[in-house]
């Protein structure tokens, strides 16, 4: 499904179902990579590789503001150790918004980091890094990003794993104002993705490949439909119910290896401001 965004009053966005059918064809654009990236099965299917000479990548044709945005993505299995494959929202310009989800690899057998962050006006620095529960090269998996004037919620099988919440009112900007395109790229970043560059793409291993289907976008009046019956929905506070905060809970105690919150030595001035809120969540 797609939609379109008019400007009302300034900040308010009224979106317009038009009605699409999720065709890779309709809704991206191959923008490098040549033949490395490819769309098949009648545009259900989207296919990324990188070998020596190439990584590849697309874009959305269209820009969103606000919505919820849901990719299944299958990641490159075996030795992916060094490869890097990012999918993320993005405005444009030097103080450019942008909500990211990367996907470290890792040697066989040896877990993948999903690495988040948040850039606001241009400036991120708000990372957080999980393992995942499963193997992400084995089946395909639904990565999500639920966006509203209210907060920013990364989401993995419907299971909520990071919030970033409106701050504006302690000073920290929020992505608002500038819509934004969906971006997905694979490249070699072995000089620091896989413990921190000290294991080399094995270039024997290569074409790596990753997989996209079933992308979704919807404007957040339906953001969380689906999933009344597990009871994960928002409530009229706009919150997580109890059973989507137990889960975050549950993902940020057993799965979260990194968060830029807790960083003391990085921010020996204080933690940055948001961090210092106190969640509702
Ligand atoms: C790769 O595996 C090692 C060993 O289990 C782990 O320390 C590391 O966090 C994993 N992920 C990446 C991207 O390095």
């Amino acid at each position: 499904m797609g939609f379109s965004c008019v400007f009302v009053l300034v900040i308010s966005c009224l979106m317009v179902v038009v009605g699409s059918s999720n065709n890779f064809y309709s809704d991206f654009d191959l923008t490098w990579g040549d033949h490395r990236a490819k769309i098949f099965n009648g545009g259900h299917l989207l296919s990324l590789s990188l070998d020596k000479v190439s990584g590849s990548g697309f874009q959305s044709k269209k820009e969103y503001l606000f919505g919820r945005i849901d990719m299944q993505l299958k990641l490159v299995a075996g030795n992916s150790a060094g490869t890097v494959t990012a999918y993320y929202l993005s405005s444009q310009g030097a103080s450019h918004d942008e909500i990211d989800f990367e996907f470290l690899g890792n040697l066989s057998g040896d877990p993948y980091i999903l690495h988040t962050n948040v850039f606001t006006q241009g400036k991120g620095n708000r990372e957080q890094q999980f393992y995942l529960w499963f193997d992400p090269t084995k089946n395909f998996h639904t990565y999500s990003i639920i966006w509203k004037p209210q907060h920013i919620i990364f989401l993995v099988d419907k299971i909520p794993i990071r919030v970033f919440k409106n701050a504006e009112s302690i000073g920290v900007p929020f992505p608002k104002k500038q819509p934004m395109r969906i971006y997905s790229s694979l490249w070699n970043a072995d000089d620091w993705a896989t413990r921190g560059g000290l294991v080399k793409t094995d270039w024997t291993k290569a074409p790596f490949t990753a997989y996209y289907r079933n992308f979704n976008a919807m404007p957040c009046t339906s953001c969380w439909p689906k999933y009344k019956s597990l009871s994960l929905q928002t409530n009229n506070k706009d919150e997580l119910d109890a059973n989507s905060r137990r889960r975050l809970r549950w993902v940020q105690k057993y799965f979260m290896i990194y968060n830029y919150c807790t960083d003391l030595k990085r921010f020996p001035q204080g933690i940055p401001s948001e961090c210092r809120q106190r969640s509702r969540f």
